[in-house]
């Protein structure tokens, strides 16, 4: 049986889910949401662990949408069957005692809801899937991508350049510009094209005045920095201190309960470098934050910055179980009884922070002790931080990542 190249493509400012068969009875499939949210952010952990191991990625800055990617993977779970399913769902971390794989797809499409709902920042995440002229996808696997992720479809001939151009031209709109060379090329026998992407322009509800902006140092590391435009504001803002991680966190908001959070190691409580952190934090902290950030008067110094990622996935999706996808042992038989496998996953994200916002293609633990001298009163994000840009109405983590060097703008 011949096999021919399945690509998937997400983009940040650009995400992807899927869903599936029957429609649910359960009036309260809500009730579940905080098990996907959980889901979610633990893949999003997961996700950065294993991009920070690869030598690719190590002392670069990060940024992606762990939403985006482990929607892509749900969505690839409808049509999958046999090995190939098992692995991309306990990939993303489905466990099936806490809710099937029928919920799993209608909790995604009820965060989608839930986004379209939103108008106090432009927020847009969606789904589009390529198909061949020469190949046919079951008419239920195109049925359940549109009802539960909404995806655009179409049919198109990949052997002619105008369907490079095509998909360019999608992504370049749906994410206002921000992601415009999505694909360079598609290989001839490319049979299905599966992207998604998710767009994020947020306005801070305190803006920074750009007169407070001046030119600063931000320390790369013991030894390195480098000149960077950074912000600055003395207000009532959300901070919180982690004594847990020896870090200072800053959240920031934007409107319709949309935020940001910083965090970066507390230099005077000691060892503490980017590192510990990385390698220590887990989602309950992020849910800690999310409940206990209280609002005081402090300074705080943020650099302006804008970044571009690019990520090949292939190798660290393999590397957490889903192997069978990529090989000639794929199972799609729920998209087309022609032999079918992943050829690439691609991830792109750009993340954009200035004076006026943000562009951005519990189990509490331990508490060591009360903050009550004040560490908190200064937070300057001079040196390598960590960003989470998350919806506070769910705590589902939109996008992730970690800035070493605000003037290295491209990882590839
Ligand atoms: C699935 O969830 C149940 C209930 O919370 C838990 O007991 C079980 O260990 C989980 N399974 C896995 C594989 O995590
Ligand atoms: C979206 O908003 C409409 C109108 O306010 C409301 O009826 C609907 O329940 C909302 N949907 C979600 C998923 O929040
Ligand atoms: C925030 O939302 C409110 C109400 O939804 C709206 O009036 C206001 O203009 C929004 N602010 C920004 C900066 O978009």
């Amino acid at each position: 049986m011949e096999r021919n190249g399945v690509f998937l493509w997400i983009c940040a400012f650009a995400i992807v889910v899927c869903g599936n068969q029957e429609t649910l009875q359960q009036p309260h499939i809500s009730a579940k949401l905080p098990s996907l949210i959980n889901m979610n952010n633990d893949f999003a952990f997961h996700l950065y662990k294993r991009l920070i191991e690869m030598p690719d990625y190590q002392s670069k800055n990060i940024f992606f949408s762990p939403f985006s990617v482990s929607m892509a993977l749900s969505e690839l779970s409808l049509g999958a069957g046999g090995d190939t399913k098992q692995q991309l769902l306990s990939g993303i971390g489905h466990n099936s005692t806490i809710f099937s794989t029928e919920e799993m797809h209608q909790l995604f499409h009820s965060i989608l809801e839930d986004i379209d709902n939103r108008t106090g920042v432009d927020i847009d995440v969606g789904t589009a899937l390529y198909a061949s002229d020469r190949f046919k996808p079951h008419s239920k696997f195109l049925q359940d991508m549109k009802e539960f992720y909404h995806s655009d479809g179409f049919t198109v001939d990949f052997s002619v350049k105008e369907t490079v151009d095509q998909i360019n031209k999608y992504v370049e709109e749906k994410t206002h510009g921000k992601i415009n060379q999505a694909v360079d090329s598609l290989e001839e026998d490319t049979l299905m094209f599966l992207l998604t992407y998710i767009y994020f322009k947020g306005k801070w509800e305190k803006p920074f005045n750009p007169q407070r902006t001046s030119e600063d140092t931000f320390h790369m590391d013991d030894k390195t920095t480098v000149p960077v435009q950074m912000m600055h504001q003395y207000e009532y803002l959300k901070v919180y201190y982690d004594a847990e991680l020896s870090t200072k966190v800053l959240c920031l908001d934007y409107n319709d309960s949309f935020s940001m959070f910083l965090a970066v190691p507390d230099v005077d409580m000691g060892q503490k470098t980017i590192k510990d952190l990385e390698m220590t934090i887990s989602r309950q902290h992020i849910e800690k934050w999310k409940s206990s950030a209280i609002k005081r008067k402090v300074d705080i110094y943020v650099p302006k910055l804008s970044l571009k990622t690019s990520y090949s996935l292939k190798d660290i999706l393999k590397g957490m179980g889903m192997a069978d996808m990529f090989s000639d042992k794929a199972d799609f038989t729920g998209v087309s009884e022609e032999g079918i496998f992943v050829s690439k996953v691609l991830h792109k994200a750009t993340l954009d922070i200035d004076e006026q916002g943000t562009t951005a293609a519990a189990v509490t633990t331990v508490e060591f002790r009360p903050l009550s001298y004040s560490p908190l009163s200064i937070l300057s994000f001079d040196r390598p931080f960590m960003i989470f840009i998350m919806d506070q109405k769910n705590g589902n983590i939109l996008f992730f990542g970690k800035v070493v060097n605000p003037k290295e703008n491209l990882t590839s």
